[in-house]
């Protein structure tokens, strides 16, 4: 696994309690620490009946804290000024399980053991995640703390719904690994040079239809416009992402809004693009559809042994629409392409970056294997509105989502240099 830059050298505190979904616990704590992350897993007695503490010294390759008396350390922090040493280090303090038990203590500060005394010590933000049966986390009680845990800026991870242990039905279940790390990725990009900036994402290619039930489309999977999303949101922003392809999992904190023709995107940039701060336009817009759609589907036996000819139109250009939107409003303040091109690749995406009036193009040799459409990694030259080409090596859509959004926080004065 990649290493994740908003986790990479980040110190968490992972508390564990006394959960059956410990279990997903042990999956957690290992993909924080190959995603860069240093795990010190503090264990409730409850929670070592169910897991040991050895499978979480195994996985994070830590010593494991499970008391608040215990005089053999492992190595780590003397126990007794563990709950100081670890609480102050801190970036985040995620307890995940939480049960309905630690929870109250939590939330009435309660100290009566490592995990619950060390929470009261930290002063790094904290991220909790209930699991627990039944009707236990509707219980006002449970409610009520955890209302009092928000009031004081706790980020609470909603459980998922589904069958529990016992059999039940309900609320309560732990989420899986990807929301938990997309939850904690959130918590520590708080703050980020993207902080309160509203970024507007597009991605995948759009369908145009033909009939109810055929289209035209491209080769685009959407996994850049993901990548950048993902960048976004550990940089601090409020991100919208448009998408033209459902296949892909949403970004924890991004609000999705899916669209499918060309037109229907434009609309949609339109309208969230009006107070954005900067648009990202990733998707693969299709340039031709259907210049008619059929309102029920073609059939073989209406085209007399012959096959259909296809009349195409031009679709609108959004980043066209986006340049006269600008003009008016200002808004946004920073626009950036992409140009995915088969030959010529600089000429042409430089010309696109002047026609459309971009701050910054993204592009992007098509025609390379380990580039460019439907893989997961990229090799593109960043040029700017002067004309100043930055090429970056092949490498992951994730790192070239970083870069495009370093650029981004640049041009909006917001990057360390600015700040
Ligand atoms: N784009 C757009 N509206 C369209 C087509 C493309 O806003 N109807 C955007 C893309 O999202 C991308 C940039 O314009 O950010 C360049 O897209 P690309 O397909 O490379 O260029 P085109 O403008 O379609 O030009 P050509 O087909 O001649 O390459």
């Amino acid at each position: 696994m990649e290493h994740i830059t908003v986790l990479d050298d980040r110190r968490i505190i992972l508390g564990v309690t006394g959960s059956i979904a410990a279990y997903k616990a042990v999956d957690l704590a290992s993909k924080l620490t190959q995603a860069g992350a240093r795990v010190d897993v503090i264990m409730t007695g409850a929670a070592q009946r169910f897991v040991t503490p050895l499978t979480f010294q195994a996985v994070t390759g830590r010593p494991v804290y499970t008391s608040m008396w215990g005089t053999d350390t492992g190595g780590g922090l003397p126990t007794h000024i563990a709950h100081v040493g670890l609480g102050e280090g801190a970036d985040l303090l995620v307890v995940a399980p939480v049960t309905a038990n630690s929870l109250a203590k939590l939330a009435h500060g309660l100290a009566d053991d490592l995990l619950s005394v060390t929470a009261l010590a930290a002063r790094c933000p904290v991220v909790v995640a209930p699991a627990m049966d039944g009707g236990m986390y509707e219980h006002p009680a449970t409610q009520a703390n955890l209302a009092a845990l928000r009031e004081r800026g706790v980020a609470v991870i909603e459980p998922a719904r589904g069958r529990f242990a016992s059999g039940l039905v309900g609320r309560g279940r732990l989420p899986e690994t990807p929301v938990l790390l997309g939850h904690i990725r959130r918590a520590l990009g708080r703050g980020g040079p993207l902080e309160n900036m509203k970024v507007v994402i597009t991605a995948g290619g759009t369908r145009e239809p033909i009939d109810p039930v055929r289209y035209i489309t491209n080769r685009s999977s959407g996994k850049q416009g993901y990548a950048l999303a993902q960048a976004a949101l550990d940089a601090g922003a409020c991100v919208t992402l448009i998408s033209a392809t459902q296949q892909l999992p949403v970004p924890v904190g991004a609000v999705l809004v899916p669209v499918e023709s060309a037109e229907a995107m434009l609309d949609a940039v339109l309208t969230y693009s009006r107070d954005a701060d900067a648009l990202i336009m990733a998707a693969a817009v299709a340039d031709f559809r259907p210049a008619e759609i059929a309102q029920h589907k073609i059939k073989k036996a209406d085209q007399d042994d012959e096959a259909p000819t296809l009349a195409l139109r031009r679709t609108p250009d959004i980043l066209m629409a986006i340049k006269t939107q600008r003009a008016a409003t200002g808004h946004p303040r920073a626009v950036i392409g992409f140009a995915a091109e088969s030959h010529d690749l600089l000429e042409n995406a430089q010309a696109k970056l002047r026609r459309k009036g971009l701050d910054l193009i993204v592009a992007n040799d098509i025609t390379a294997p380990d580039a460019g459409f439907n893989v997961d990694t990229n090799r593109v030259v960043l040029i700017d509105a002067g004309g100043a080409q930055h090429p970056l090596d092949l490498t992951s859509k994730a790192r070239v989502g970083e870069a495009v959004i370093a650029r981004v926080a640049a041009l909006l004065g917001t990057d360390e240099e600015a700040r």
